[in-house]
């Protein structure tokens, strides 16, 4: 049975709170990520590509932010701190000197961890009955999902 917020045990809480800042460290890291790349990328590419990062980056700074405010629906408190969002993220950062092929390489992955990050997230809400966390963890994992195909699609 669905579990508002209020409800739920501050162990319980404290327990999806750990996992949605997660999320937010990894989507905060991809955000730059894809931010970095829109500014650095070239070759032939460039115009889909700087507007495709751009997209991201976009999508990740609300999704950033939902994740985050989530945290304070459950009474926790949101990660907001960049060393150790990347000290956490199991997304790394780059310096921008890589091609358009690997730029869309990195970034495919960045979106395929997210994706399982998001998911599992999900998975510990859906244990705790947390159905509303579950909802916006499912929705951003199946955007990673959809952003991970998009870059896919450049490297067949
Ligand atoms: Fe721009």
């Amino acid at each position: 049975m669905t579990q508002p917020a209020v409800d739920l045990t501050p162990e319980a809480q404290t327990e999806i709170c750990e996992a949605l800042n997660q999320c937010v460290s990894e989507t905060a890291v991809t955000t730059m990520l894809a931010q970095n790349f829109h500014w650095n990328v070239t070759g032939m590419a460039f115009g889909p590509l700087h507007d495709l990062f751009q997209q991201i980056y976009e999508d990740h700074f609300v999704g950033q932010d939902d994740l985050a405010e989530r945290v304070k629906a459950l009474d926790g408190h949101a990660l907001g701190q960049l060393g150790v969002m990347l000290e956490r993220s199991k997304v790394q950062e780059q310096d921008g000197h890589q091609s358009d092929k690997e730029m869309v390489r990195l970034l495919m992955e960045a979106q395929e961890t997210l994706a399982v990050t998001l998911g599992g997230a999900g998975e510990l809400a859906a244990r705790h009955g947390d159905t509303l966390t579950e909802d916006l963890a499912i929705e951003r994992g199946r955007i990673h999902e959809k952003f991970a195909w998009m870059l896919r699609a450049h490297l067949k």
